[in-house]
């Protein structure tokens, strides 16, 4: 083990998302978007927290920059708000928007880190949900492709590193089936597997567009893998992984890597009217896009179990622990397929996320071997509450513990034949966790703000923050050191 190494050109990276960091809501020009209406919603996020000023990074995106220079990042991970480019979804550009990404594009570049761009991180123009209901619509494709366009056009020669949608999964089930992130729907699957549907072709057609514009850079979607364990070898417990697999993994990576989606969970679907409308040529495209995409983008967090799931058991709509009040989290599933047990095996975080580096293994060999694709892990961390000490100090042993036997976890899958290009920490600097207000922390710096929008915004190099540099120093070869 202790010859593990990363290979010369691994992307070491970190990761944010607009909503989550830049504020400046208002600013320069940019339109709103449905998180900036949904926050607004009376019970809606932890406390009432919104991503008005969030950590400000529209103002201090130089100094952020510089400190992840000095962490040693090869790769930069943000993504770009919509609204600022077209504050109304589509029509006249906002210079303001471009000059803005252009500012930070150039600023990663002066000290040569790669940027990653994600096109789409949940935050979607207010204009498009109000004119057609945004992913709703199939009007949405072309608006979504001329967007991506405008940014290739844009930023195209500079930037090499493209994720077109995060976490397509995530974003639409807690959007259309939970009613916890926009647009509040619950239980809406038809709808749900509609939307699924109108934003592959999405990214399909933008992946596309990619190609035919004559880029030769990367580009893939970021999904949110959550690798499956049987609770045991009941061969009703292990059927209850294979549909857990079909329905909430395989759906959305067989679409990226093959163009299809899996066919038992397609028969499940029809047999109860959820099946997507799909359109002639449809099926075309998403291969064509499939043949076309560099990578398998991953989020990892979390492993789950999978248990049988009787016909009166329990549903998706369990309380979700936003309160990081640990146990608070209800066990969910689908009544008569399948069910989400703990992992009596494995720890939790504060907020009953399970933590297992060795999912993330798994993560990679099931790609390896289901896709053959080279993989960027592009979120990976651990959501905590820090203490700032009195001489300013943030010691976070947790995280570093956490990320440390993730890293290790990824070693090992190279060495076992996985190609992993990148892999970005979830988060750089704290920011904004949706639902769960700023006391979820994830980042390696801290930043002094809490849910009252109080805090000076100042930036703190946690523990985490040095550890991570040495392990980029020396190419992972820290990790291993005891
Ligand atoms: C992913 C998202 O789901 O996980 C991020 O891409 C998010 O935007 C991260 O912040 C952690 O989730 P949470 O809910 O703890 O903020």
């Amino acid at each position: 083990m202790k010859n593990l190494k990363m290979p010369q050109n691994f992307l070491w990276g970190a990761a944010s998302a607009s909503y989550q960091i830049e504020g400046a809501y208002l600013e320069d020009g940019k339109g709103l978007t449905n998180w900036d209406n949904f926050v607004r919603i009376e019970g809606k996020t932890f406390k009432g927290t919104t991503g008005d000023v969030a950590v400000d990074h529209y103002h201090r995106y130089k100094e952020d920059i510089a400190l992840m220079a000095e962490a040693g990042l090869k790769t930069y991970r943000f993504s770009i708000a919509w609204a600022r480019i077209f504050p109304n979804g589509r029509g006249e550009v906002n210079k303001k928007g471009i000059e803005f990404y252009n500012n930070i594009i150039d600023e990663c570049l002066k000290y040569s880190i790669e940027p990653m761009i994600t096109i789409y991180h949940w935050d979607l123009p207010q204009a498009l949900v109000d004119e057609y209901g945004g992913w709703e619509s199939r009007k949405i494709v072309d608006d979504f492709v001329n967007y991506a366009t405008t940014l290739f056009k844009a930023f195209g020669n500079k930037v090499k590193y493209w994720i077109t949608l995060n976490e397509q999964n995530i974003f639409t089930s807690l959007g259309w089936l939970t009613a916890m992130h926009p647009p509040g729907k619950f239980d809406d699957q038809k709808t749900f597997y509609q939307v699924n549907h109108h934003a592959n072709m999405a990214h399909a057609k933008t992946v596309i567009a990619y190609r035919e514009m004559g880029f030769t850079g990367m580009i893939g979607a970021s999904f949110a893998y959550t690798p499956s364990y049987a609770l045991n070898c009941d061969p009703i417990n292990a059927m209850s992984k294979v549909n857990y697999d079909d329905l909430k993994n395989f759906w959305w990576m067989d679409i990226y890597a093959y163009g299809r989606y899996p066919k038992a969970a397609m028969k499940y679907l029809q047999d109860r009217g959820f099946a997507p409308d799909i359109q002639q040529g449809d099926m075309e495209i998403l291969k064509e896009a499939a043949s076309k995409i560099s990578f398998m983008g991953v989020n990892y967090y979390q492993s789950c179990v999978c248990e049988y799931n009787p016909l009166d058991g329990v549903t998706p709509y369990g309380t979700m622990n936003t309160t990081g009040k640990k146990g608070t989290g209800a066990v969910v599933g689908i009544p008569g397929v399948y069910k989400n047990p703990a992992n009596t095996f494995l720890k939790t975080t504060d907020w009953d996320w399970t933590i297992d580096p060795s999912g993330l293994k798994y993560c990679c060999r099931e790609i390896t071997s289901r896709y053959n694709l080279p993989i960027v892990i592009s979120e990976n961390g651990l959501g905590a509450f820090d203490k700032q000490e009195e001489d300013k100090s943030i010691h976070d042993p947790y995280r570093i513990a956490y990320l440390k036997e993730h890293l290790k976890a990824l070693a090992e899958a190279l060495d076992e034949g996985c190609e992993v290009i990148s892999y970005c920490v979830w988060s750089f600097t704290d920011l904004l966790s949706w639902l769960n207000g700023y006391q979820k922390r994830y980042g390696l710096v801290y930043v002094d703000r809490d849910e009252t929008d109080s805090g000076s915004l100042d930036r703190y190099k946690k523990d985490s923050f040095f550890w991570y540099k040495k392990v980029i120093e020396s190419q992972g070869k820290a990790l291993f050191d005891e």
